[in-house]
């Protein structure tokens, strides 16, 4: 039987020092090392936690981002990074829990709209995958055509990427094999 987890999204504006903390502390274990870092843009993320009698338990966070195919006018795109299971309670199903909540959320235009005050729908998720067959059974696509970072006007190539979609019900008509451009930003680009 799964846990019964309880699930929340919670931006990181209101996030308390407490559950960052948390979060953080349960991604060194999952990792097995130090990986958060204090980049800018993670100010604007979206935190959805898993808790188990109120411990935060598995996370995930999404960031809005800009993903462009073919240099199309670009998709508003919720981008999930930091997805981690504390590892004593790995292999229950959690993050297949949580990535299906966060997928269901980010759909609801109700909730976004009353809950975190943010007008425009999403258009896809992307996300870059340290393994893509715990992603594939959920669905997401590994991404096939060449990957670039737009900066100031120049595309520059990321060969050594590896990026993965979920095609929510917005997503227009999309091929894998494409190029797939995102927006510069400091720290890790993808
Ligand atoms: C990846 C991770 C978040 C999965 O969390 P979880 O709560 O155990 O996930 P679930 O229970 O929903 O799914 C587990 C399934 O995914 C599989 N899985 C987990 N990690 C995997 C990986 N790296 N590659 C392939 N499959 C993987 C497990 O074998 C398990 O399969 P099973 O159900 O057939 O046994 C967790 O293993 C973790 O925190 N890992 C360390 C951090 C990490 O690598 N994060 C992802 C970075 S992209």
């Amino acid at each position: 039987m799964q846990k019964p987890i309880q699930f929340q999204v919670i931006p990181a504006q209101r996030l308390s020092q407490a559950d960052l903390q948390s979060i953080q502390d349960l991604c060194t274990r999952a990792y097995g090392e130090d990986v958060w870092c204090d980049y800018e843009y993670l100010k604007a993320a979206y935190h959805v936690v898993g808790r188990d009698a109120g411990v935060i338990v598995s996370h995930a966070l999404w960031v809005n981002r800009s993903l462009s195919v073919n240099c199309a006018a670009p998709l508003m795109t919720a981008y999930v990074e930091y997805v981690a299971t504390e590892p004593t309670l790995q292999g229950q199903g959690l993050a297949s829990q949580l990535l299906r909540f966060l997928l269901n959320y980010i759909q609801n235009q109700e909730a976004i709209h009353a809950e975190l005050d943010f007008a425009p729908p999403y258009q896809l998720a992307a996300l870059a995958p340290a393994e893509s067959q715990f992603y594939e059974r959920l669905g997401w696509e590994l991404w096939q055509g060449d990957l670039y970072i737009r900066q100031q006007g120049d595309l520059i190539p990321t060969p050594d990427d590896d990026v993965m979609i979920f095609r929510l019900t917005t997503t227009p008509e999309i091929s894998t094999t494409d190029d797939l451009s995102a927006e510069w930003r400091e720290g890790e680009l993808w």
